[in-house]
């Protein structure tokens, strides 16, 4: 008889419920940066879970100073693709996830706390089967143009384009050792 992990899991969860919580570590290092998409569509219902996990992040003084846009119209997907020297794959995935931070909110911590948020949409994405790539905006000479284009308030930041889609490749990443890192009790 072969281990199936999936019909092991469907069993523990028939067994204990579905409040059982896996460590999430697994999933964290499976995520990976994905720059070739398929153009099979994201299902709403996905990307409405990743909206919530972005939601749902922690920030300081639970201040939530964060506005999201979900881009998939082709024309901005490829105009935003001209802008960003960085981004060309958002012509490709058939969505464009857009954090926006307002100072207004939290003039210290809004680039951190959308930051935050990001990432948990992220890795709901990666739960989901689904590949993104953050490329960086916020404070670059396009960033006024992003802005122009999509035609989003003086006031907000755009910290970032995360393409959003089923992926089409696989990639391997590498992290520098945690001993060269970490300091324990004192530096
Ligand atoms: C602030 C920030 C800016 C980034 N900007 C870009 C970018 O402009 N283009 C890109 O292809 N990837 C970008 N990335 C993705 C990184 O290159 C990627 O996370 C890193 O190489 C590690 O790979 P991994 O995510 O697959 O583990 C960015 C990531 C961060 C956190």
């Amino acid at each position: 008889m072969t281990f199936k992990l999936d019909n092991f899991k469907k069993e523990i969860k028939e067994n204990f419920g579905e409040n059982i919580m896996e460590d999430a570590l697994e999933l964290l290092k499976g995520r990976r940066s994905i720059r070739k998409y398929k153009s099979t569509p994201v299902e709403p219902d996905k990307l409405e879970k990743c909206l919530e996990a972005a939601q749902w992040a922690p920030s300081a003084s639970n201040k939530q100073p964060w506005e999201f846009m979900i881009v998939t119209k082709e024309e901005y997907r490829k105009k935003l693709a001209d802008l960003h020297p960085y981004g060309k794959f958002v012509a490709e995935s058939p969505v464009v996830f857009i954090p926006l931070t307002n100072p207004t909110i939290h003039a210290k911590y809004h680039q951190s706390d959308t930051a935050l948020a990001t990432l948990q949409f992220m890795i709901e994405a990666h739960s989901l089967n689904l590949g993104t790539c953050f490329a960086g905006v916020i404070g670059t000479d396009f960033e006024p143009k992003i802005k122009k284009l999509l035609n989003i308030p003086e006031h907000l930041h755009v910290l970032a384009i995360v393409a959003v889609g089923y992926p089409n490749h696989s990639r391997k990443s590498s992290r520098k050792p945690l001993e060269s890192l970490v300091h324990r009790e004192t530096f």
